[in-house]
């Protein structure tokens, strides 16, 4: 399993000194360097933190960028410009924080086909995906649509403190999983993953890749970008040897490695 770091909140620091630094650019070499497999970034409409340029400049120069994008036409037309490794098309609303929920791909299945079309028209090596929730309706229109990963949103599964609730959660996720690999689709998953939940989330079979921004840019504060990636990194590979070992209640093993203390110097 493989991980695409987010570094939009690298982009929310320089622009909140209206600086050049911190580098996201920089930043995208950082992270590869410590490991990933792709940088991801999200141009939203408002350019509240990535801009035009660090896409264009990252994209070329490390050819692992996976652009999040919303469905609007302008920034569609900047992506299949730029033509980035991947796109992943994310909802967006103006005023939300960060992504709430999934894209709702089945209310406009030809809307989401015009934009997959679009790309393996500019190239049939482009890869698409969609971030949805953990949905079998949606994983059918998604495959319809012609993406070629699901992105399944664990963001409820994060955000679930009940341990019946998590549990569920759990279920949806593997469900929507197994759906979509057996209907020819590749799984990414993201949103909210940290350093003690990825456990859970990297036991479950058929994930390509895991797309985690927030925990590790906070982590990073302290411990520094490099060390941050390795980390997760190594929780990932631990749970996935735990997994081929058959290792009984492995995520205790792993999460006891991993307190609160040591992820965030709470
Ligand atoms: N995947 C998608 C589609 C997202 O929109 C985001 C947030 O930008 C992430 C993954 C990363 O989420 P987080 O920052 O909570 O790790």
């Amino acid at each position: 399993m493989k991980l695409g770091v987010n570094i939009d909140h690298i982009a929310t620091l320089r622009n909140a000194r209206g600086e050049n630094f911190p580098s996201p650019v920089h930043a995208a070499f950082v992270v590869l360097e410590a490991g990933a497999s792709n940088v991801t970034c999200h141009l939203r409409e408002d350019r509240r933190h990535i801009r035009d340029n660090d896409v264009r400049i990252i994209s070329e120069l490390t050819k692992k960028l996976n652009l999040e994008m919303s469905a609007d036409e302008k920034i569609v037309e900047i992506a299949i410009d730029i033509m980035p490794r991947s796109v992943t098309v994310v909802p967006e609303k103006r005023k939300e924080l960060t992504t709430e929920g999934g894209l709702d791909v089945a209310a406009d299945i030809k809307r989401y086909k015009n934009i997959t079309e679009a790309f393996k028209f500019k190239s049939s090596d482009s890869i698409t995906s969609a971030f949805i929730e953990p949905d079998l309706r949606q994983t059918d229109a998604a495959m319809e649509a012609g993406f070629d990963f699901i992105e399944i949103h664990t963001g409820r599964y994060a955000g679930e403190t009940n341990e019946t609730g998590r549990a569920k959660e759990l279920e949806k996720i593997k469900r929507a999983v197994e759906h979509a690999l057996k209907i020819g689709l590749k799984v990414n998953a993201g949103h909210g993953l940290d350093y003690k939940n990825i456990c859970d989330m990297a036991l479950i079979d058929g994930f390509e890749e895991f797309n985690i921004g927030f925990s590790i840019v906070s982590k990073a504060v302290f411990d520094g970008l490099e060390s941050a990636v390795k980390e997760m990194l190594g929780i990932i590979k631990a749970a996935e040897f735990a997994k081929f070992q058959s290792i009984k209640n492995p995520n205790s093993v792993i999460a006891r490695s991993v307190s609160d203390e040591a992820i965030y110097r709470r």
